[in-house]
């Protein structure tokens, strides 16, 4: 194989990962983790990846915070008591009600398949509620990412960084054998992780990542979401 050049690969130490295609398809969202913490060397190498996405004008935006041990322990119970209590703090508003059409399908889609996995019914609002708070047990993966963000204009751009540097994060993770799950879940209280994490006001939390050795038993890693085909997404114009 012929690569273009990069300065970069000089000082690349490229580990026995999946090659592109297969963690591009295998990875999903992951719902379940063992409680058998990712050693510091793959974290690091894991962002060391994410930190290579690219960004509107080179600006790097993410600002990320990795909490575990003790510390996720408790930012948990807190997000359970707040999330009981129905206290939301959110940087950013988000309605499910705004989806339309085929993406309200999608979305039902979702729905069904996640809680079927769990053993709940539709009509089961206390069952349903309880599914949902799993967000904040972080899905008993040991540790968490919370991806904050400056804010520039509208915000659209930055999201959208955003967004690259969580798939490649992600990616990462599936390359190297290990799950996450992007949680928008844990944006909802974004004004007490900040204040629990001591961060800045300025920084704004658009979504967390739990992440973590997959619990192939666990009930919510029974969810395979299927894509639709690729002409239904894509219109090519000659
Ligand atoms: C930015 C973002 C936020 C998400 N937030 C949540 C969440 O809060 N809780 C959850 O269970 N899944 C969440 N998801 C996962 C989606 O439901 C999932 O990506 C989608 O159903 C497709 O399934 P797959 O990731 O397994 O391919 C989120 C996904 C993205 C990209």
């Amino acid at each position: 194989m012929t690569m273009h050049s990069n300065k970069r690969e000089s000082e690349a130490t490229f580990d026995e990962t999946l090659s592109f295609q297969e963690a591009t398809r295998i990875r999903r969202s992951i719902r379940g983790f063992l409680d058998k913490p990712v050693p510091d060397s793959v974290i690091r190498e894991v962002l060391k990846d994410a930190q290579y996405a690219p960004s509107n004008c080179n600006t790097q935006p993410w600002n990320t915070h990795i909490v575990r041990g003790e510390k996720l322990k408790q930012l948990s119970q807190l997000l359970h008591g707040k999330n009981d209590a129905g206290e939301f703090s959110p940087d950013f508003s988000f309605d499910q009600n705004d989806f339309y059409g085929e993406y309200r399908k999608r979305n039902d889609a979702l729905g069904k398949a996640y809680y079927e996995a769990m053993n709940v019914m539709r009509e089961d609002k206390e069952g349903r509620r309880r599914v949902g708070a799993m967000n904040y047990s972080f899905f008993n993966a040991p540790q968490a990412a919370f991806l904050f963000m400056p804010s520039f204009g509208d915000n659209v751009r930055v999201a959208g960084d955003m967004g690259m540097y969580g798939q490649t994060f992600l990616l990462s993770l599936a390359a190297r054998g290990l799950g996450g799950i992007p949680q928008t879940a844990l944006g909802f209280f974004a004004g007490t992780i900040r204040e629990f994490l001591g961060i800045p006001e300025e920084l704004k939390l658009l979504f967390g990542i739990s992440f973590g050795y997959v619990d192939e038993a666990a009930p919510g890693n029974r969810i395979y979401m299927d894509r639709v085909p690729v002409d239904t997404s894509v219109t090519f114009h000659v």
